[in-house]
């Protein structure tokens, strides 16, 4: 498991910067204003950040922009860099500060001067996720990072805000190790493992192997991994954290096909083994799961994931299959690859039908069609209910996780009807993420509100992002844990 590096947070007043560490950052105003301090390391340094603040790539800086100096004269660090970052910054400006230092925190460790500068804990925040690196199945271990301190005024007021942040990054880090895992690795079983074991930290887990699904009629979730020899599972994450015990919870849904072929079916081999992150709406599930637990969220959530695999084999499941849902309705396969709609109807009926939450979210690697629309700067929301999309999309705007919403209209439900079942899994190509979630739709109860997120776009990218690397970005999980804060939570 990958955990983040520790960040310290220290008393500044009684320092002596000409003399701390290897690696020295120092967080300055644009305007350049230095105080008693800077004043003095600026003299020890004879001048030279004076020279510096007044230079035009000083005043070009953007907040967050690091400008670097080498050996500098004067002082033991051998690296001196200066950020560039308004005394009250935006959460945003505050995240690329912290964003540009990952890229200075080695194995020499890296202490931070932030003066009176406030945020300090969102530069700390952003600083640990874009340090993430996924290097478990690399043959030669990574250096070992040094300590990360930051130098300022009232170390326990900030390390106090820094908490639950520390808790989000610990739950986006799990998120981003489960996408970026291959599937010979996470196995439906090795999910449910690694699932089972946040009982650690309170957690309550619960795993239905196939003979329960199969009690419960969950057919369409069986069909899906019908040719797997990875056995299909469901796992039920709670966390009941409100003061209101009877407190109805919020629902969370996640997609996890741990790998996806196509089934018969078939993919294209090129690229293919991207689909190891078909798992990432179930991966962001287990994260906001785990972030609320190491935070003591006062909210009550249920956590419900579809762990299979979609195969080809002698037995899988074929287009022209019908199979009844857990639901009751049935469903004509056109295609074998439309699976994730198929495990997610029963998924959500069947938490439903068992937590009556007054809220539901689903999050999917639901469709190639969402990425022609939106790339990956955005996710897809469907919703049937505009104060949850508000929400959302509020939540979505703080957090800098792109979220855009997406038509609904029953219009779309024209080229899914069969001629032989209750609905077809696969309609026309055009508009096709809109009609996924309108299949899904049917699968909503009458009373919940309900919000579907497809996630293909955004979940893992081929370059690195603002505060991932390439790879599993995590996105998401600031979200719904603000979601969770602003409107689950009572205060
Ligand atoms: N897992 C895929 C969607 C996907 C595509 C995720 C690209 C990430 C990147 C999904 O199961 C799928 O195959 N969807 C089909 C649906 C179609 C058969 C109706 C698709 O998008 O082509
Ligand atoms: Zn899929
Ligand atoms: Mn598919």
């Amino acid at each position: 498991m990958t955990t983040p590096l520790p960040i310290d947070f220290r008393d500044s007043s009684n320092i002596e910067l000409a003399n701390l560490g290897q690696n020295l950052a120092l967080i300055v105003d644009p305007a350049g204003k230095l105080d008693q301090q800077l004043r003095k390391l600026d003299v020890a340094m004879r001048k030279s950040l004076t020279r510096l603040l007044e230079s035009e790539a000083w005043l070009s800086a953007r907040p967050g922009g690091v400008l670097t100096l080498g050996f500098p004269v004067g002082i033991t660090a051998t690296q001196l860099l200066v950020v560039s970052l308004p005394t009250r910054p935006s959460v945003d400006e505050a995240r690329a500060a912290g964003a540009a230092l990952a890229a200075h925190a080695g194995p020499g460790g890296l202490s931070i001067f932030a003066g009176h500068h406030t945020r300090v804990e969102e530069v700390a925040h952003a600083l640990a996720l874009r340090s993430y690196a996924f290097s478990d199945h690399k043959s030669k271990t990574p250096a070992p990072r040094g300590q990360v301190v930051f130098y300022l005024r009232h170390p326990e007021v900030v390390a106090r805000a820094a908490a639950p942040l520390a808790a989000l990054a610990e739950g986006v880090f799990f998120t981003r190790d489960l996408v970026n895992e291959p599937a010979n690795i996470l196995t439906t079983t090795e999910f449910a493992k690694r699932i089972a074991d946040m009982a650690d930290i309170g957690l309550k887990i619960e795993i239905l192997d196939e003979d329960a699904l199969r009690d419960l009629g969950m057919n369409l979730l069986l069909a899906v991994g019908q040719g797997s020899t990875s056995p299909t599972k469901v796992a039920i994450m709670h966390w009941e954290g409100a003061t209101d015990t009877e407190q109805p919870p919020l629902a969370l849904i996640g997609k996890g096909v741990i790998f996806d072929t196509g089934g018969i079916s078939l993919k294209n081999p090129g690229g293919m083994e991207r689909m190891t992150m078909d798992m990432g709406g179930a991966g962001l599930v287990c994260g906001v799961m785990r972030t609320l637990a190491l935070r003591r969220a006062r909210a009550n959530v249920v956590g419900v994931v579809g762990l299979v695999e979609n195969m080809p084999a002698g037995n899988a499941y074929r287009p022209g299959d019908v199979f009844a849902s857990m639901k009751g309705d049935t469903v004509e396969i056109i295609s074998t690859d439309a699976e994730g709609r198929l495990l997610l109807a029963d998924v959500m009926w069947y938490a439903q039908k068992r937590f009556k939450p007054t809220h539901m979210i689903d999050f999917a690697t639901l469709t190639g069609n969402i990425i022609a629309a939106l790339g990956s700067e955005y996710a897809g929301l469907f919703s049937n209910d505009e104060t949850l999309t508000a929400w959302m999309t509020a939540a979505g705007r703080a957090e800098s996780e792109g979220i855009w919403p997406m038509p609904m209209s029953p219009a779309f439900d024209e080229s899914l009807k069969s001629l032989v079942a209750d609905v077809k899994n696969k309609g026309a190509v055009e508009g096709g993420a809109i009609i996924a979630a309108r299949f899904l739709s049917r699968f909503v109860a009458d009373g919940t509100a309900w919000a579907h997120v497809d996630i293909a776009g955004v979940t893992s990218l081929k370059g690195q992002s603002r505060l991932a690397p390439a790879g599993a970005t995590g996105w998401g999980v600031g979200l719904i844990n603000r979601l969770i804060h602003d409107h689950f939570e009572t205060h």
